[in-house]
């Protein structure tokens, strides 16, 4: 019987495979034909997403590879595992992201800047760098974003930087690698479930972002992965240098005042002080 599916013959590969987005993403990539390269730190988280994708998709064809994403050496090493497939790589999934956690700009080190800019961007600018000239004319790249991009939360100073700066490197990446045939894009998520934001998803701050979003609820990582599947897929053929929002909406609306959680998280006098622009370590 004749395989027709609209990925059939195509590798991807996925950067953060075991998370939320990253597995999700390749659950529907596979189910329309497609093989996949899950890359994370973790093996046996790896292997667990590789048993979950067996169970939903007949016939998966899941490889892993472990590493980590700011380093451009394991990622070549993936990408030489992926491309050995089927002799070919046509997409990239880049999910590799998060936050050193909410904390005020005027208690943020060096280092925290720093590790923000490094797992969203340098992540991505890697994936980028190292896949492209593995690509097949006609491959596509996405990224993932975050609301953080465009609207500022208190406390996520360096993720928000972070972000902004990856939709603009989308764009300009976009411009040089149209010769080459190769589109990329990013999708813009709003709060959804992942495997490290349980703190978020409960009330009271689960309730202030739904208030928030005129969807009225906050996401699921099947919400993402559907967008992932369409800048992955022919369907956005015509379509490269763009980011947008998969959020319920909250785009439309504003961020949620999450300053009662930073005064639990550092204390109310801590606060106050950086509220004064005079925090308590100078
Ligand atoms: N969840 C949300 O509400 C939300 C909202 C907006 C944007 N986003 C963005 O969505 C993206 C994916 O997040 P998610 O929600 O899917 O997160 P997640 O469920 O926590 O998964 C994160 C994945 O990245 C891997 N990872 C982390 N650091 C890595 C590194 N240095 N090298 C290689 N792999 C690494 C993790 O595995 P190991 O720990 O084993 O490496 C895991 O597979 C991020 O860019 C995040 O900023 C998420």
């Amino acid at each position: 019987m004749s395989d027709n599916r609209p990925l059939t013959g195509m590798t991807a590969f996925i950067t953060g495979g075991s998370g939320a987005i990253g597995r999700y993403s390749a659950k529907w990539l596979l189910r329309d034909g497609a093989a996949v390269l899950l890359m994370a730190r973790h093996m046996e988280v790896l292997e667990k997403a590789r048993a979950e994708l067996r169970g939903a998709v007949a016939g998966a064809r899941v490889e892993l590879y472990a590493g980590d994403a700011r380093n451009a050496e394991h990622v070549k090493a993936a990408l030489a595992q992926a491309y050995a497939v089927a002799g070919r790589l046509d997409i990239v999934v880049a999910t590799v992201g998060g936050s050193v956690g909410y904390r005020p700009l005027l208690m943020c080190s060096e280092e925290d800047f720093r590790k923000d800019l490094e797992i969203n961007l340098l992540t991505t600018f890697i994936a980028v760098r190292y896949s492209v000239p593995m690509m097949t004319r006609g491959g596509a790249i996405v990224c993932i974003s975050s609301t953080a991009a465009k609207m500022p939360f208190n406390g996520l100073v360096g993720y928000g930087t972070a972000k902004g700066g990856l939709e603009n490197f989308v764009q300009g990446a976009a411009e040089e690698l149209g010769a080459a045939g190769i589109r990329i894009n990013a999708v813009r998520p709003g709060l959804m479930r992942a495997n490290n934001n349980d703190r978020l998803m409960q009330e009271p701050i689960h309730g202030k972002f739904v208030e928030q979003m005129p969807l009225g609820r906050t996401g699921e990582p099947d919400d993402i992965a559907a967008a992932v599947r369409y800048l992955a897929g022919p369907e956005s053929s015509w379509m490269t240098g763009q980011s947008f929002a998969v959020d319920g909406g909250h785009e439309l609306r504003r961020n949620p005042d999450l300053g009662f959680m930073m005064e639990q998280m550092y204390g109310a006098q801590a606060m106050a002080a950086v509220r004064s622009g005079k925090p308590p370590r100078g």
